[in-house]
């Protein structure tokens, strides 16, 4: 089989991660999860007292320091999986709070932030053999990947699913709180001028809101077979 690109688009907490992970995991690719890169960038905003008190974000100043900040991925033997570092610290949970979840979209808006993350993307997958997954893959970071996935639910499905994630790590979670956030998050993501999350040309749609992980996961793997 030829290695290949495959782009995994889709909605706030559809699973996206999940079904990319294991596919990787599965065929021996690489994987990259786009969002985590969007997070950490947050995350360091947050950290760095770089948004006013009103949610916005001190736009230049976060210019001025996107040299500082380094993301990188390295896997986690416990868990079979990749978590994600920011200049060198693990902080594959930090970004998951519902702090960061309420601020990702602004800094994902910013277009001198999407072009910094996008250019490390492209480096990621230069060599094919990748699966990778967020809003924007199947239309700007690889638009000729071999495999373009869009993927979608419900958002109570969705907000059921991050408030199951966050409970199971022990972390704070209120399902109002999430299915708003998830709605919003749906909203900004749609709506932004530059790369707004579409299905992109030739990618397959699938909902997920009534099928199993294993369902879910056997269909991605047949399209792989049939793409690779
Ligand atoms: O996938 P996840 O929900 O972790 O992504 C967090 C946020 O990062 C999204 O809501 C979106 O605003 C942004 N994002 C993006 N482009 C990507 C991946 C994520 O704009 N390729």
């Amino acid at each position: 089989m030829k290695k290949i690109t495959i782009a995994i688009d889709g909605h706030s907490s559809c699973g996206k991660s999940t079904m990319a992970k294991d596919l990787a995991k599965r065929i021996g690719y690489i994987y990259v999860d786009t969002g985590a890169m969007y997070r950490s960038v947050t995350l360091y905003a947050l950290r760095n007292g770089l948004f006013h008190a009103n949610g916005t974000i001190k736009e230049e100043e976060l210019r001025a320091q996107m040299g500082n900040i380094k993301i990188s991925f390295k896997l986690n033997k416990a868990t079979g999986r990749p978590d994600t570092y920011l200049n060198g610290e693990n902080v594959e949970n930090q970004i998951r709070t519902m702090e960061v979840s309420s601020h990702v979209s602004v800094i994902a808006a910013l277009p001198f932030v999407r072009a910094a993350l996008v250019e490390q993307q492209q480096q990621m997958g230069a060599e094919k053999g990748i699966v990778m997954d967020g809003r924007d893959i199947g239309t700007v970071v690889f638009p000729n990947a071999e495999l373009k996935v869009f993927v979608t639910a419900s958002p109570e499905v969705r907000a059921q699913r991050r408030y199951d994630e966050l409970k199971a790590k022990g972390m704070e979670a209120n399902f109002d709180d999430i299915l708003k956030n998830v709605q919003e998050r749906d909203y900004i993501d749609s709506h932004r001028a530059t790369s707004p999350l579409r299905k992109a040309e030739g990618a397959i749609e699938l909902d997920n809101s009534n099928i199993t992980i294993e369902q879910q996961q056997q269909w991605l793997y047949d399209q792989y077979s049939k793409a690779a």
